[in-house]
């Protein structure tokens, strides 16, 4: 911090004290309770305006959670990480600023910096690595990119929060080493380097004790400790306890308007029950944040002026190319490297796979955000062959995973009829799609809780294939389904029995009714739904949703009509995803296959064509079981609305892929880590302690797919010296290949013999370098203190651990490429 920049913090200091000293008790603590989904109460009487808080991580949704609002969508946090690039985050961060400031969003709820502890994690695609040194570096330049916009940002879920099943209650019983050096370390390293101006305490426990209420591990570690002076926020719902709450460090109660701050926390304070010292705390630490954000009249935000605007579309593109891993890429026939496509050649290219036209660009949950466009494979390629190369393109489906029904979405034009008791419309507005998802007072003008008694989405669809076409429903409550004119289904879906209270919105989908229908002939359609009362909820949302799926094929049939297309063709690319019922926040994944009939038509493809190029369009790894039969395997995370053209770019060769591993890639389900996230009795036992990731692969020694780290250019590298001392590594490496490039140099620690219990070998450090071809390049990387500390349990305290190490410069894990040996005294 510049002298000038520590004056201003001393000025928003005192504005801080001035503004606390004029407010009372009902006051304070209404401040602290939201006063409805995103926002915190305005008290115009010290000049502080409304905070408003928004999703996060990939773009900001804004306050309303529909496609009429749309935001930017980047590629998801594990393609964000795959970069291995703090200053990529940091530009990311920086556009994500932007897009706050557009939509007068104060503080991104983002990062989410768990851990992927298992690859059945729900919110594995929302999270960057399972590396803890990875995930602190990435996160910090996330965080410092937001904060640069004079943004705030919130580093959740703190802490333990690394799947998703029983989310709200469970207990991750985590031991004191890997609590401190695996799933803390990310935010202890975010608040020392990138200083957040929040966090958000998570929905469940860690040994025993709330999140919300975990006075330790908030009072003691995160503030005390580490020095966090931002604000700390409830996950949505997550505080539970007016004293336990206050009491453990919980500054803000969110969503509202009726959460266990606001009324009853003055009540709490005039019982005796709390100080009112501890409520003074929370509220200087509010309105820190808003004396930042420029939220607090008399105080100068940190940032002041917009910065310079960034073209977001170009953004998003260039970070997806940077997150793409080229994990295989083999000579094919003329013995040149399958990718990047010769695109001066001519000749056809098959397009194979639902994804390659409706493509998967987000992961599901609090992390959706709706693009104004997005780019498909399908759209990508064709525009990118047809301007840049002679290939002519064909496209067929091959297999389409999405076996369930979704909102409906193409071909349906529909909109919400609000009606009151007696039948009369009392508000009414347009839908973008089927899903209705009302919260707060986002309601159609005219509406309201009061009033409403039924709302119908209707309209007309008009089919894209003849046949027969699943209509259904997703939400809680009494419906009434017509198709042409016709009810097909009237019903009640009552709450199933996990007791989730987003159900409505990560539930199963139900099929209602099937209807045959011809291509091209419009159909009326309406979804009725009986609101029920939530005036009485704490937070009043209408969710449910008119869901479809099209006619579905027989899969051979649709496998046999790929063979023959990339039997004709020169070069294969099948594209091959998950779907939103397989990554999602609110549930966790039950294995790693590629759901449908992906993994047969991939083969299937492979047998015919030795030109084929699979692109995996998966969040989170998922089996490859062909991956040795085919040439080109490229994974592109959930790439974010620009996923297409950054596809084309990639294979035509215009861009390296530049993505190294953030996350081991198992051969196997059977091989990974950590293969159980099923709570016994309402604990999770994380006991295989420190070995989470690589750390585990290689202390068992399995073999994975793909080590962590890996990851192919367009060129090679020669590593050809390494000097280190216990402060730096010094390394220099040459561009064998023909094309400029950028290479991760990946720098191990391994201890010779020393006896503690600790893994094999972990990343220390890294650091991306350039150069074109035949150059050389030397880069001077810092090894962090903490790489040689483990935590001592009896001392409290960390314990540099002296000895002989290894130090190893490698391409990845599984790829060291020079060694030397340090003494550490
Ligand atoms: C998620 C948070 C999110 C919040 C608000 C919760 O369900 O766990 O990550 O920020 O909802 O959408």
């Amino acid at each position: 911090m510049t002298d000038a920049d520590q004056a201003r913090e001393q000025i928003r200091e005192y504005a801080v004290e001035a503004a606390l000293d004029k407010l009372d008790l009902d006051t304070k603590a209404r401040l602290l309770s939201g006063q409805d989904m995103w926002s915190l109460p305005a008290i115009p009487e010290i000049g502080l305006k409304s905070l408003v808080m928004s999703d996060g991580p990939i773009g900001v949704r804004g306050v309303r959670w529909t496609a009429d609002d749309p935001s930017i969508a980047l590629p998801s946090p594990t393609g964000l990480a795959a970069a291995w690039d703090p200053e990529l985050a940091r530009r990311a961060g920086r556009l994500l600023a932007q897009e706050a400031r557009r939509k007068g969003v104060h503080v991104l709820l983002a990062p989410t910096v768990n851990l992927h502890r298992s690859p059945l994690g729900g919110r594995h695609f929302e999270c960057y690595s399972e590396d803890p040194y990875l995930t602190g570096a990435v996160g910090s330049g996330y965080v410092n990119g937001v904060q640069d916009g004079g943004v705030g940002t919130t580093v959740k879920h703190f802490v333990g929060n690394d799947a998703e099943t029983e989310r709200f209650t469970v207990d991750s019983v985590i031991a004191p080493r890997p609590l401190r050096e695996v799933y803390l370390a990310p935010f202890e390293a975010i608040v020392a380097n990138a200083h957040p101006w929040g966090i958000m305490t998570a929905y469940n426990r860690v040994n025993g004790t709330t999140m919300t209420e975990h006075q330790y591990l908030v009072n003691e570690v995160l503030r005390a400790e580490w020095g966090f002076d931002g604000y700390n926020v409830s996950d949505w719902m997550a505080a539970r306890s007016t004293t336990g709450d206050i009491l453990g460090g919980l500054d803000v109660a969110m969503p509202g308007p009726q959460t266990v701050y606001g009324p009853a926390l003055a009540e709490a304070v005039r019982a005796g029950e709390v100080p009112e010292s501890a409520v003074d705390t929370a509220v200087r630490n509010v309105l820190r944040l808003a004396a930042r954000v420029g939220a607090l009249e008399g105080a100068p935000a940190v940032v002041e002026e917009a910065p310079a605007p960034i073209d977001g579309q170009a953004l998003a593109r260039e970070l997806a190319a940077r997150g793409f891993v080229l994990v295989r890429n083999e000579a094919v026939a003329d013995g040149s490297a399958a990718l990047p496509l010769d695109a001066a050649a001519g000749g056809t290219v098959a397009l194979l796979g639902a994804a390659a036209r409706d493509a998967r660009v987000l992961g599901g949950g609090s992390a959706v955000v709706f693009p104004e466009r997005i780019v498909s494979p399908l759209d990508g390629l064709t525009s990118a062959l047809r301007d840049r190369s002679g290939a002519s393109l064909t496209y067929t489906i091959g297999a389409d995973p999405s076996e369930e029904l979704t909102p409906a979405d193409k071909g349906f034009e529909l909109r919400a009829v609000c009606r009151d008791a007696s039948g009369a419309v009392v508000g009414e507005g347009t839908l973008p799609s089927g899903q209705v998802q009302w919260i707060g007072d986002d309601l159609p003008a005219g509406a309201s809780y009061e009033t409403m008694a039924s709302i119908e989405v209707t309209g007309t669809f008009l089919p894209r294939e003849n046949g027969e076409h699943a209509f259904g429903t997703r939400g809680l409550g009494a419906f009434t389904l017509a198709v042409g004119g016709e009810t097909v289904w009237e019903g009640v879906q009552e709450m199933g029995n996990e007791a989730d209270p987003f159900e409505a919105f990560f539930g199963a989908p139900s099929e209602r009714a099937r209807v045959t229908l011809t291509e091209g002939e419009p159909v009326e359609v309406s979804l009725t739904f009986q609101v029920p009362d939530v005036t009485a909820l704490p937070l009043k949302a209408i969710m449910f949703s008119l869901l479809h799926l099209g006619p579905q094929r027989e899969a051979d049939e649709l496998i046999a009509e790929a063979v023959e297309a990339a039997r004709a063709a020169d070069t294969a690319i099948v594209v091959v995803a998950t779907t939103e019922r397989v990554e999602s926040e609110g549930f966790d994944r039950k294995d790693l296959a590629l759901p449908g009939r992906q993994d047969d038509l991939v083969r299937a493809v492979a047998a015919v064509n030795p030109h084929t190029v699979v692109v995996v369009n998966a969040g989170s790894p998922v089996e490859l079981p062909w991956r040795d039969e085919v040439a080109a395997v490229l994974l592109t995370w959930f790439p974010g609305q620009e996923g297409g053209a950054a596809l084309a770019d990639v294979l035509l060769g215009d861009t390296e892929p530049g993505g190294r591993l953030p996350t081991t890639w198992p051969a196997r389900f059977a091989d990974a880590p950590v293969t159980e996230v099923v709570p016994t009795e309402g604990r999770l036992e994380y006991g295989e302690g420190l070995f989470i990731g690589y750390r585990a692969y290689e202390a068992r020694s399995i073999r994975p797919a793909f080590p962590f780290g890996h990851g192919l250019g367009y060129t090679d590298w020669a590593y050809e010296s390494l000097e280190a001392t216990a402060e730096t590594v010094r390394v220099r490496l040459t561009n064998t290949g023909a094309r400029p490039g950028r290479e991760v140099v990946q720098v191990y620690l391994a201890p010779v013999d020393d006896g503690v219990e600790r893994p094999a070998s972990w990343l220390a450090a890294f650091a991306g370098v350039e150069a074109g071809p035949g150059e050389s390049v030397e880069t001077e990387i810092a090894l962090p203190a903490r790489a040689f500390e483990i935590w001592d349990e009896e001392a409290r305290g960390w314990q540099r651990i002296g000895g002989t190490y290894e130090v190893r410069a490698s391409h990845s894990h599984g790829d060291t490429r020079l060694t030397a040996t340090l003494d550490l005294a």
